[in-house]
């Protein structure tokens, strides 16, 4: 892997605001991916195939991903960083939307990361506990979508997301064939982030930092779904 090119392209996505997986939140995913050493690993959210090449670092041997993503300006960009990261054996992009692309999949995947429209996390659930290996592990990237998950008020834009998403966090929660945890992963921007952040609105002050949610949902062996 040219891991200088993989650096260039995370920079490049950043001064985009292309919104890739950030740091601190690959570093919580880092530590249970070496641990379960996956073959098979689903994305629903490539944007320019940042994450599903650093996730290529925690692969087994033979092991490949697949992510899937709606935008074909950026499944173009995808298969470009792919191609000069030097991963392209270890991904599969499929492109179009994964409400249609998911139900079509019937292959098993050890890891699962859902990283797609907030709106539709309730659906991603349910097709990933369908494709997911027994003690596989599903993230859920940003599920508090930045607290307004706890608010009781939002603006119209997000209603619809964050009901979403309230069904999401219940269902984890309640399903007994689930372990779940919600992970806070809050750090400090570096300068150029912040400045990206400032005109995005998201901070006040002097000090600006973001809360990423990743949800953790590893499937016991004593589970009732079939593999
Ligand atoms: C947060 S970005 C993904 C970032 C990427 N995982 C990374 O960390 O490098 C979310 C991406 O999901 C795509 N997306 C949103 N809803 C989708 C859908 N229903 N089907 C396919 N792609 C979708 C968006 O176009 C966007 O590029």
């Amino acid at each position: 892997m040219n891991k200088e090119e993989l650096e260039k392209i995370k920079e490049k996505a950043l001064e985009e605001h292309i919104p890739i997986i950030m740091d601190d939140t690959l570093k919580v995913m880092e530590k249970y991916l070496k641990e379960i050493k996956p073959k098979r690993i689903l994305e629903i959210g490539t944007a320019v195939g940042y994450s599903a090449m650093c996730f290529t670092l925690f692969l087994e041997e033979g092991g490949k991903i697949d992510t899937i993503e709606r935008e074909s300006d950026r499944v173009k960009q995808a298969r470009e960083n792919i191609k000069k990261v030097g991963v392209e054996e270890k991904i599969n992009i499929y492109e179009g939307d994964a409400l249609e692309i998911l139900p079509t999949l019937e292959e098993k995947y050890d890891a699962v990361f859902i990283d797609a429209a907030k709106g539709k996390y309730p659906f991603f659930l349910e097709q990933a506990l369908r494709l997911i290996n027994k003690n596989g592990i599903i993230f859920a990237d940003n599920i508090l979508y930045k607290g307004y998950v706890m608010s009781d008020y939002n603006k119209h834009k997000q209603r619809t997301a964050v009901r979403n998403l309230r069904e999401y966090i219940k269902e984890v929660n309640e399903n007994p064939d689930l372990d779940t945890e919600i992970l806070e992963v809050r750090r400090w921007l570096s300068s150029k982030q912040n400045k990206i952040m400032w005109k995005w609105g998201c901070g006040s002050g002097d000090r600006h930092y973001v809360d990423i949610f990743v949800n953790v949902v590893p499937v016991p062996t004593s589970t009732k779904m079939s593999t």
